[in-house]
């Protein structure tokens, strides 16, 4: 469609030049006026002439009418004037043979809008925070981040995919001093992060015991003690200072949990390009600090260094506590500029929840007042928070629900199902972790990622409505068309088509200018709203049009050239939003 309307636009400029004279419009200015009419028998495709009134000096109904009378196209079967409306028809036989050609010319590259030729993207998601547990609500970093990451490598960039692992901070004093006391390493070797999430929740339940019955009969104001507490602080600082056995132990933690998240990303195919976390960055803040300080940025507040936003209406941007440690905010300035200096980055994108969107504002504005002057190359892509419906997915970890559990519950009951078709069970296995972890994935990108959601397991899984399921099962139902007649075997002919033929083709050619908006915007949810279309498109065609046994060999290689381009264009956009596309089911 795309390519269609950038030829509309040339051919409207070209007449506007030739009735009205040189100068006065641009083939890119028309472009952005035209429009699709939402009622298809006034065209598919429309220039509202009112907007072209005042250069031309004319009323809208008489432009209409001149122009429409100037222009010629074999791809359209109509140009006509109606009231201050220029609509254009498409020839449907024509339209659907030039977009299956192009699918056919560009393959897996079709849609590709190939505007990162030479770029480098860095993308910052997932990044979950070692020894605390990695639940749904990191469900959005993940898919929307990984979504992107396909997104801009479809585009042309150069993609760097980065977790940034939180994997440095008090919370690994707490630890140490829990495992010293509690822990045993078999458990652990055998019940991997899980284990060390229960020492983390065991010693923060203690700690806080502790200072409980510090104050209790005493006056109040009087300030909690924990020797717990103490204890922690002065492991972690232990590690900071490079002690070597608490440096081990660190060490495996880390190495315990990336363990446990690697089963999860595996599932959802997802492979980072660097794991450089929290810690990465500890020797590389000081330099930033001391910018900070040179240029006069710094501000003591109550002993600690902050930089003032208040010119911009945020508050403070912490930079050192009052014992002299750092923060959130100087670890992301620290990596920003470690990044430009690894990547040389032309946008860096960084996925989190939107809770987090003031710390970006931030430290964003902080890397602008120091001079940096990519500093318009970060981008925060915020999302909506994730609820789950009813406590049956509730973990031994309380109310988190561990985004393992979730796919772990989506894979077990797609299998029951798919085990009554099939016997073989690794081919059960592989359809279930296929279209559980597709369903999940496919509802959660349903929604704009701003919204909140309240997830339902039962409307994810479902065969019936707009599920991933539902979609998986398009695809897989165009390879057996195209395995019954043989790949490769139709082409686009002169046949007439039908209106559902022509819609499918439509609805392939929007595939280009659905993925320039998904990119513009962040949003994967253009293109599963995309999915949903086309495999409405398609099934519509399928089941009022017959393909195998059509009767009219010309009419017949048509509508299996129509199912190959589906198929190919279903293929690629799942693949954009994370999702597997089985060939059975
Ligand atoms: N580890 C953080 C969390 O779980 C997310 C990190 C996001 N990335 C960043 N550069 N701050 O909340």
């Amino acid at each position: 469609m795309l390519v269609l309307k950038k030829k509309t636009a040339e051919l409207i400029a070209s007449a506007v030049e030739k009735s009205f004279g040189g100068g006065l419009l641009s083939a890119d200015e028309i472009f952005s006026m035209l429009e699709y009419p939402p009622d298809k028998s006034m065209g598919d495709i429309a220039l509202p002439c009112f907007r072209l009134s005042r250069t031309l000096r004319k009323a809208p109904p008489m432009i209409a009418t001149v122009l429409s009378a100037e222009i010629k196209c074999d791809e359209f079967c109509s140009v006509s004037a109606d009231g201050g409306y220029l609509n254009f028809k498409i020839d449907g036989t024509a339209f659907a043979k030039r977009v299956v050609a192009d699918i056919t010319a560009h393959g897996e590259k079709y849609g590709s809008p190939e505007c990162g030729e030479g770029k480098t993207v860095v993308l910052d998601y997932s990044s979950p925070n070692v020894a605390k547990p990695f639940h749904i609500g990191h469900l959005g970093t993940t898919v929307i981040g990984h979504s992107l990451k396909l997104l801009h490598e479809f585009a042309g960039y150069k993609c760097v995919g980065i977790n940034y692992l939180g994997d440095w901070g008090t919370q690994f004093g707490k630890l140490i001093v829990a495992y010293k006391s509690w822990g045993d390493k078999k458990t652990i070797e055998q019940g991997g992060v899980d284990e060390l999430v229960k020492l983390y929740v065991r010693i923060n339940n203690e700690i806080k015991a502790e200072e409980d019955a510090s104050v209790v009969g005493m006056p109040e104001g009087t300030p909690k003690k924990s020797a717990l507490a103490d204890a922690s602080r002065a492991e972690f600082k232990k590690l900071e200072d490079g002690d070597e056995d608490n440096l081990a132990l660190w060490r495996w933690f880390v190495d315990v949990s990336l363990e446990e998240y690697q089963k999860t990303y595996k599932l959802l195919g997802i492979e980072f390009d660097s794991y450089k976390g929290e810690s990465f960055y500890t020797d590389k803040m000081p330099a930033e600090v001391e910018k900070l300080r040179n240029m006069g940025l710094l501000e003591i507040d109550d002993g600690a260094s902050i930089v003032n936003l208040d010119k911009w209406n945020m508050p403070v941007c912490l930079i050192l506590k009052r014992d002299g440690s750092t923060l959130y905010p100087t670890r992301d300035i620290a990596a920003a500029v470690y990044r430009k200096g690894e990547y040389g980055f032309d946008k860096a994108i960084y996925v989190t929840s939107a809770a987090q969107s003031l710390h970006f504002a931030q430290w964003f504005k902080v890397v602008e007042l120091m001079g940096y002057d990519w500093y318009d190359k970060l981008v925060h892509v915020p999302y909506g928070t994730v609820s789950i419906n009813g406590a049956k997915l509730a973990t031994r970890t309380g109310n988190v629900i561990l985004l393992k559990d979730l796919f772990a519950e989506a894979i077990a009951r797609v299998k029951e199902i798919a085990r009554e078709k099939n016997p073989d069970e690794d081919e059960c296995q592989r359809i279930a972790e296929c279209v559980g972890v597709g369903a999940i994935v496919f509802y959660y990108l349903s929604n704009n990622r701003m919204r909140d959601i309240n997830f339902m397991m039962e409307d994810a899984l479902s065969f019936d409505g707009n599920t991933g399921p539902y979609v998986q099962y398009t695809y897989a139902r165009t390879c057996s068309v195209l395995d019954k007649v043989g790949r490769g075997s139709g082409k686009m002919t002169d046949a007439v088509l039908s209106e559902e033929e022509v819609e499918l083709s439509k609805s392939l050619a929007a595939f280009p200018e659905r993925v320039l908006s998904a990119l513009g915007e962040y949003e994967p949810s253009v293109i599963t709203r995309y999915i949903l279309d086309l495999a409405a498109a398609f099934n519509r065609f399928y089941h009022n049009c017959s393909i195998a046994n059509c009767e009219n060999a010309d009419l017949k290689s048509s509508r299996i050239a129509l199912t190959e381009a589906t198929n190919r264009v279903l293929k690629t956009a799942l693949h954009l939003i994370c999702m597997q596309s089985p060939e059975k089911i």
